[in-house]
């Protein structure tokens, strides 16, 4: 039996209701490009929303973390990982959740008591020392010397603002060297392998600290890892989680693993996130902003990685990587499989793409650091690789780096920048990941997209549905279908019919009901297929009602004055309004 399976069966003993996964790709969070945590799809049901399922709930989650994604090559990061997890919604908290996962960790995985050390919240100015944790440790046997108390690493949230809580962190000695008595979480043959963040609070952003409506258990165990930990092998790569991929990429390179690692683990990496971003049903397909620009900076340099180890780039090579992934993952993510083909168009139509120019690229790039009479690539260089051969930056960056020369990114990024309109999103904040989103403003945007959605349907035809939307503090962008330019008297009409319901102060209410009762009251949505069994619906008065995971304002009247700032084409058959609030 694989960790997966052995984790979601111990805690469905333990009453828990499996939930799926959540796409990759955010539904209702448009301040990230990915998933970058288990917890991230739950964040409105530790802020005290109902959930379908229950208040104890467990899953193993896709995410993706790409802020390093330029260490990608060495044992250990990776830019797509599985967290498994368990949460606890106001029903057990501390000294239950430590003890289902010391009894875990012991009894199912086996790990001697002596290979474990924890770390417990030491407390500052606004929350005590977390007494009741290290107790709970010390009565299951752990050592006090095994035991060790920090503030900054036992405090865990998202993004700046969000559900948070004290934490305590499981960690395992993975050396083979005797076992240290005293515990030193510096100390990097200690490895964490669990996270038990204990959510009770919420943090605003002027810093200050509240209660949440109830006490939280939100629990995080990186799959990846711990399998490498629990097999004994130092590099990740060669445990059984990559091993079958890593023999596929021996096979199409006819190399051996040992003396190409860093290609390999590049290519096994980027391709393996590429074939979970293009199997999402969000129908992400390579392009040069947002998730698309990720997607396609993942194939380019697994191209790129692949040439290296003299790949025939024309075969069907990454075809055969993709099944390989595909074959793995389809019994627990149905989307790999329904999606198979999609994925391996999307593979193999970036490559044909990127490939036309990588050749003539390389060689151009060949001669213009033949030719630097400095060390530094400069921007105009830089672009030209971008603009004329397809080289994403970092690409060029990357290959320079093997060479000792610098690029003027940033003079790159101007250029970019002034040469085409950059959308807001794709800029270098969002590829942070992490969370910022459930702000006040960003909650009135929330509900301001659901009134103009419905407005739209009012002003200029039933016909009309959501294609897309993205929120930030500053402004709201709202893609639908339409077959035509919206006129000036469609756009002062949907205006002020939005800013009517604003003022005619309607109640925001939200209920569960199956999916299927609320396709058949008229819930507007987006993607069905996406949503759960059970869907949560967010009525305005009578006048929308939309599935939706929340957050969304109480009463329209908190949301202020809606105003249309611009009105044009986003693709065929879909127009794009940016709008406002005042
Ligand atoms: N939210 C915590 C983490 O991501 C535990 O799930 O580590």
């Amino acid at each position: 039996m694989n960790l997966k399976d052995l984790f979601i069966d111990y805690f469905v003993s333990l009453g828990h209701k499996q939930i799926p996964s959540a796409p990759v790709v955010p539904e209702n969070d448009p301040s990230v490009l990915f998933n970058t945590a288990g917890m991230q799809p739950l964040i409105p049901y530790l802020m005290g929303q109902t959930h379908p399922y229950g208040t104890r709930l467990c899953d193993y989650q896709k995410c993706i973390r790409t802020n390093d994604l330029d260490s990608v090559g060495d044992t250990t990061h990776h830019t797509f990982f599985e967290m498994l997890g368990n949460w606890s919604l106001g029903d057990y908290f501390k000294n239950e959740s430590i003890k289902y996962s010391f009894d875990f960790l012991t009894k199912h995985l086996n790990i001697p008591v002596e290979r474990l050390a924890v770390t417990v919240f030491a407390g500052n100015n606004l929350i005590p020392f977390d007494e009741v944790t290290y107790n709970e440790w010390i009565t299951l046997g752990i050592n006090e010397s095994r035991i060790a108390k920090t503030v900054e690493d036992n405090f865990w949230i998202a993004g700046p603002t969000g559900p948070c809580g004290a934490d305590t962190e499981i960690f395992y000695f993975r050396s083979e060297d005797e076992i240290p008595d005293k515990f030193d979480p510096e100390d990097n043959r200690w490895v964490e392998i669990w996270n038990n963040v204990f959510m009770e609070f919420y943090k605003h952003e002027d810093g200050s600290i509240t209660e949440l409506p109830k006490k939280n258990v939100d629990t995080g165990m990186g799959l990846e890892r711990v399998v490498a930990v629990l097999e004994g092998v130092n590099d990740n790569y060669e445990s059984s989680v990559w091993k079958d991929i890593i023999k596929v990429i021996e096979k199409v390179s006819n190399k051996e693993y040992k003396d190409n690692k860093q290609s390999m683990r590049i290519i096994a990496d980027h391709i393996r996130t590429a074939v979970f971003i293009s199997a999402d049903n969000s129908g992400i397909k390579p392009s040069n902003t947002d998730q698309g620009y990720i997607l396609r900076r993942l194939i380019r340099r697994a191209i790129r990685h692949a040439k290296k180890l003299n790949i025939n780039i024309d075969s069907n090579w990454e075809e055969e990587i993709a099944i390989a992934i595909i074959d793995k993952y389809e019994k627990y993510y149905s989307e790999i499989k329904q999606n198979k083909n999609i994925v391996l168009e999307v593979l193999k139509n970036e490559k044909i793409k990127f490939n036309k120019t990588l050749e003539k690229g390389l060689r151009e790039f060949e001669k213009i650091t033949n030719n630097l009479s400095n060390n530094v690539l400069d921007k105009d260089l830089a672009f030209k690789l971008y603009d004329t051969y397809g080289f994403p930056i970092e690409l060029t960056v990357e290959l320079a780096d093997e060479l000792n020369i610098s690029v003027d990114v940033e003079g790159f990024k101007d250029k970019f920048k002034a040469h085409q309109e950059l959308s807001r999103t794709a800029s270098a904040g969002k590829f942070k990941g992490g969370l910022a989103g459930n702000s006040e403003i960003e909650t009135k945007y929330h509900t301001a997209t659901h009134l103009l959605n419905a407005a739209l349907k009012v002003v200029v035809g039933d016909y009309v549905h959501q294609k897309g939307s993205n929120i930030t503090t500053e402004r709201m962008r709202f893609d639908f279908s339409c077959d035509h330019k919206l006129t000036d008297e469609e756009k002062i009409k949907t205006e002020a019919l939005v800013n009517k319901w604003i003022k005619d102060g309607l109640n925001v209410t939200v209920t569960e009901m199956s999916k299927e009762e609320a396709i058949n009251s008229g819930a507007e949505c987006m993607f069905i297929e996406k949503y759960p069994d059970i869907v949560t619906v967010y009525s305005i008065g009578d006048v929308s009602k939309e599935l939706c995971g929340g957050p969304h304002v109480k009463n329209t009247s908190e949301i202020g004055t809606f105003k249309i700032t611009k009105e044009e084409a986003s693709s065929a058959g879909v127009r794009r309004i940016k709008a406002i609030i005042e």
